[in-house]
This record gives C-alpha cells, sequence and structure tokens, in this order.
C-alpha cells in the first residue's frame, strides 16, 4: 500500500528545495529559459516524458506549468515503491508513471507547456536534486476536409469558388485539390497548397467530381468527393447523314434508300431535339430516319436544339437531295453515214441527269449528259467491232452499259423482178439483208439515176408495165461503212 503520508512530506520537501530559491553548489539542472527539452505528442495518442534521475532516486516529482502561468502544480510522485497521481491531472489526459517516466494516455491539448522532472538522490552521503525541464507540444490531427462550392451548378462562363474547409488541425496544413471528369478515367491534380480552388470563368471541362485532400505533421485525410454540375450550351448542332454522301450544297442520297439524319448539339442538361423539314416539323429526338427516300424528301432539313435548364436554342440547317435514276437503261443505236457511222447513246431523265460515255475499239470517245453521239470514220476497222456506251449515275455502283457490234453484212446485194397481179406493175427488189448498220440500197436506171430514196436492206421499186421497158438495164447499189468498194447487182427486163 502506497504510504501517501511519506509521499505527501516529500512533496513539502521538494517545495523547499524549489531551484532559484538558493544557489546550492550540489544541484544539477537544466533552468527554465536555458534548453528545456521540446516534446511532441499527439492529441489522443500516449506520450512518455522521460526523467533520467541516476540509479535509484529516493523520489521524482513531476510538476506542470501551463503556458503564461507560473504556478507549478504537482502531477505525480514515486518513490520507488509507491507512486500517487494527482487528481487534477486528468486533465492532462491519462496519466501514469512507468518507473521515474510520465506517461500521459489520451493526451488533451490542455497538456501543452511545461514539465518539470525533479528527483531526489543520495550520493556520497549527501542529498542530491536533479531538475529537468521538458515543453510539451500538443499536434492535433487534421479532422476529415469538406469540399464546400460557391455554387454547385453554375453556368458555364460564371466565378466559382471551392473551399476546403477543415474543422481543425495543427498548422501548418496544406491542401491537394483532384478533379475527376466523368467521361475521362482517373483523377487530375488541379491545386496545390490553398485551400481555395478558383475557377474563374468555369467551363464544360471543369465538370465533375472534386476531392481535397489536407496534410499536416500529423495526419492527411480526404474529403468525399463534391460535384459541379458546369451547365451550358446547346452549341451549334452538327448535323450527320448516314449512308454519307456530299455534294457542294448538302447531302444527296438515293431514292429506296434508308437515310439517317442524326444531330449532336454539346449541352448539359443534355438538348433536346426536333427536326423540320421546309418548316414543318417531322420529329423529335436526335435521329430521323426516312424508312426509303423519294424525290418529296429533298428540301431543307433544320435540326433545333433546345437546353432546358438555360432555355437556350440553336439550329442548323442543311440540304438534302435525293437522287433518282432515269427509267430503264441506256440505249445504243447506230446511223450510217457516208465512209462513217454515227453511233448514238441515249438515256434520258433522271436526276442528276446519267453522263454516258462512249468507248470504242481504237479507244475513248465523248461524254455527256442524256443523250451523246459519236461521228467515228470507220473505214478499215474489222468486221465485228464493238462500240460500248456506258451510263454512269451516283446511285449507280456500277455503270449500265448499252453495245453495238458493227458488222458487213456477208455476201451482196441480189436484185429480182416480180410482176404484179394482172401484170400492170413490175416490181424491181433489191436485198441485201443483215448488217449494223444496215446496207444502203438504191435501184439506179441505164443513166444512173437514182429511182427513189435510199433505204436500208431491201429496195423496191415499181414500174409501169410498157413495151419500151424491154431490154432495159437496171442497177442496185449496195454500200456498207464497213465495205470499201461499193457493191451492185444487175438485172435486164
Ligand atoms: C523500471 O526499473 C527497473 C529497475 O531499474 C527495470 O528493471 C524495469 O524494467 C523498469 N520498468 C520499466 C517499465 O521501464
Ligand atoms: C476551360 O478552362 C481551362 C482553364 O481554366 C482552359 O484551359 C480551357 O481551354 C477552357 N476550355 C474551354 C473549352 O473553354
Ligand atoms: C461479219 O461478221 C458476221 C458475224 O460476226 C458474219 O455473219 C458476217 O458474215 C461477216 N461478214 C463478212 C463480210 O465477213
Amino acid at each position: 500500500t502506497v504510504d501517501q503520508g511519506a509521499l505527501h512530506r516529500l512533496l513539502i520537501l521538494f517545495c523547499l528545495l524549489h531551484p532559484g530559491d538558493s544557489g546550492k553548489s550540489h544541484w544539477t539542472s537544466n533552468t527554465p529559459g536555458e534548453e528545456a527539452v521540446s516534446i511532441q505528442g499527439v492529441r489522443g495518442r500516449s506520450v512518455e516524458l522521460a526523467c533520467h534521475p541516476g540509479p535509484a532516486p529516493l523520489v521524482v516529482l513531476w510538476s506542470f506549468t501551463p503556458p503564461g502561468s507560473l504556478v507549478l502544480r504537482p502531477v505525480a510522485i514515486t518513490d520507488g515503491a509507491s507512486s500517487k497521481v494527482e487528481a487534477g491531472a486528468s486533465a492532462l489526459g491519462v496519466v501514469s508513471l512507468r518507473n521515474s517516466s510520465l506517461v500521459i494516455g489520451e493526451l488533451q491539448e490542455s497538456a501543452r507547456g511545461h514539465f518539470l522532472c525533479q528527483t531526489l538522490h543520495v550520493s556520497g552521503g549527501q542529498l542530491h536534486t536533479t531538475y529537468l525541464y521538458l515543453t510539451l507540444a500538443v499536434l492535433v490531427p487534421v479532422s476529415k476536409p469538406r469540399v464546400q462550392l460557391s455554387d454547385p451548378s453554375p453556368v458555364e462562363g460564371a466565378s466559382v469558388v471551392a473551399m476546403c474547409a477543415v474543422r481543425e488541425g495543427t498548422e501548418p496544413v496544406t491542401f491537394s485539390w483532384y478533379h475527376q471528369n466523368p467521361r475521362s478515367p482517373g483523377e487530375a491534380l488541379v491545386g496545390l497548397q490553398d485551400p481555395k480552388l478558383q475557377l474563374d470563368p468555369v467551363n464544360r471541362t471543369h465538370l465533375g467530381w472534386y476531392t481535397c485532400s489536407a496534410h499536416n505533421a500529423v495526419n492527411q485525410l480526404s474529403s468525399d468527393g463534391a460535384f459541379l454540375d458546369v451547365i451550358y450550351g446547346p452549341d451549334k448542332p452538327v448535323i450527320t447523314v448516314e449512308p454519307l454522301g456530299l455534294i457542294e450544297d448538302g447531302f444527296w442520297a438515293s431514292e429506296m434508300e434508308e437515310v439517317t439524319l442524326s444531330c449532336l448539339a454539346a449541352s448539359n442538361p443534355p438538348s433536346h431535339y426536333v427536326w423540320l423539314h421546309d418548316d414543318t416539323q417531322v420529329h423529335t429526338g436526335p435521329t430521323y430516319i426516312i424508312a426509303s427516300a423519294s424525290r418529296t424528301h429533298t428540301g431543307l432539313y433544320t435540326c433545333l436544339a433546345h437546353n432546358g435548364r438555360l432555355d437556350t436554342h440553336t439550329q442548323t440547317t442543311v440540304q438534302l437531295t435525293i437522287y433518282y435514276l432515269p427509267e430503264g437503261q441506256p440505249s445504243c443505236t447506230v446511223l450510217p453515214n457516208l465512209g462513217a457511222v454515227t453511233l448514238l447513246c441515249t438515256w434520258p431523265g433522271g436526276f442528276p441527269s446519267a453522263q454516258l460515255h462512249w468507248e470504242g475499239p481504237q479507244g475513248t470517245g465523248p461524254t455527256a449528259p442524256s443523250y451523246v453521239t459519236w461521228s467515228y470514220a470507220v473505214t478499215g476497222l474489222p468486221n465485228g467491232s464493238v462500240f460500248t456506251c456506258a451510263g454512269q449515275h451516283p446511285a449507280l455502283a456500277l455503270p449500265i452499259l448499252c453495245r453495238v457490234t458493227l458488222w458487213e453484212p456477208p455476201g451482196s446485194p441480189t436484185c429480182r423482178t416480180t410482176a404484179t397481179v394482172g401484170d400492170q406493175f413490175i416490181m424491181l427488189s433489191c436485198e441485201w439483208p443483215g448488217g449494223e448498220p444496215s446496207a444502203v440500197l438504191t435501184w439506179m436506171d441505164r443513166h444512173q439515176q437514182s429511182l427513189g430514196g435510199l433505204s436500208s436492206s431491201l429496195a423496191v421499186h415499181l414500174l409501169q408495165a410498157q413495151g419500151d421497158l424491154a431490154g432495159r438495164e437496171f442497177t442496185c447499189r449496195g454500200s456498207h461503212p464497213l465495205k470499201a468498194p461499193v457493191s451492185h447487182c444487175q438485172l435486164r427486163l
């Protein structure tokens, strides 16, 4: 059991021996104002104040002076065998003695101040006292910081201040700021040192989660995230057309095709969209699908974007032109000409007009929309030469072709006479079938005068049956562009 009476007597003795009272030579001490030992403790944790009194002290006394006070308050005393802690010492924390060291658990901020360790021991038959002054600093950990936004949903262009608030923490406290954009992974360090983060002017790239971290000599703690919802837009809409066909004044698509018009205008909150076709509303929503385009879908398409929060509007208009093919397919014909042919290719209609282009055995010919002719000198061209006309149109993946094969009718013209019923007329017929183009035939009298016009493949001439016709000669002259000398057949009546 502790001899409380003996300890009390020792306490009184110490008070009598307090340094500064006299200048006894056996005292060893550090005196206040000289080098007091500095110790740091953390509030709530424990700290041990060590006193090294040498071998077998008779008694160790700890006392405490708060800052700004001159009064020494006893804290604890021990004679090695027993010890006592003053009841009032609980204001400092949970105080105990470990041999001559003072241990303060659950350290309180009120323990900040000066501690004095006094010891008494016998050496060489004399009483010795030692004094040790310690200065205890009590550090306070930073509390969990909180982010305070001056406006959690500012409009782009405004000024926003974010504060990192900590309730307590020993200075110096330093801060760091982190930003996480919801659309990009990872956090970015956006501020250091300062508890204040200024976004002036705030813009859409600042949208996202903000956290701050506070740090002092004891610890570091991070806040929860605060969301900064920057309100903006809508920007001018961008219209895209699928499948993509770009022309000078906008977009084109083929008839019967599915055409998708998409509109995008950056905005927070997201835009509402309305589609107009030539000022008539046709759709609400970002994507307008024309299931099967027809020429009536040609026109101006306007996308209106609306930010409901700011009640702001933007719009963009594009021209859409629906292309359609001419009906049928290109048609190729060939007309004879002297020593030459006229190649004709037509494919009228459509929008835009089809481009027609001739290709011959010796190279390319002319190109024109809807209707193209090519006069071609065929002399020397082999029998069976092929000419191709290609019809091209934006709505066609591959051109549509038509062909003519120039060939020479075999043999030569054949001449015949036939009498008509009642023998009133004599019919001269000349035939040279086949060929492309057909051979041109004409009947001539003995004076090489042409009887009637030119005709193709079959030439017929009627004569009134008269006596003076007997013995008369008639010639049928046949020509074909691929055949150099003219062919004839003759008959005598
Ligand atoms: C107290 O002192 C004794 C003897 O000097 C030593 O054996 C013991 O370890 C010390 N106890 C502590 C807790 O330091
Ligand atoms: C947003 O602000 C940052 C700096 O505050 C700036 O670097 C960035 O260019 C701005 N972005 C836009 C789209 O204005
Ligand atoms: C020209 O070719 C065609 C077939 O390609 C043939 O029928 C005709 O007899 C040929 N003409 C001549 C004069 O060889």
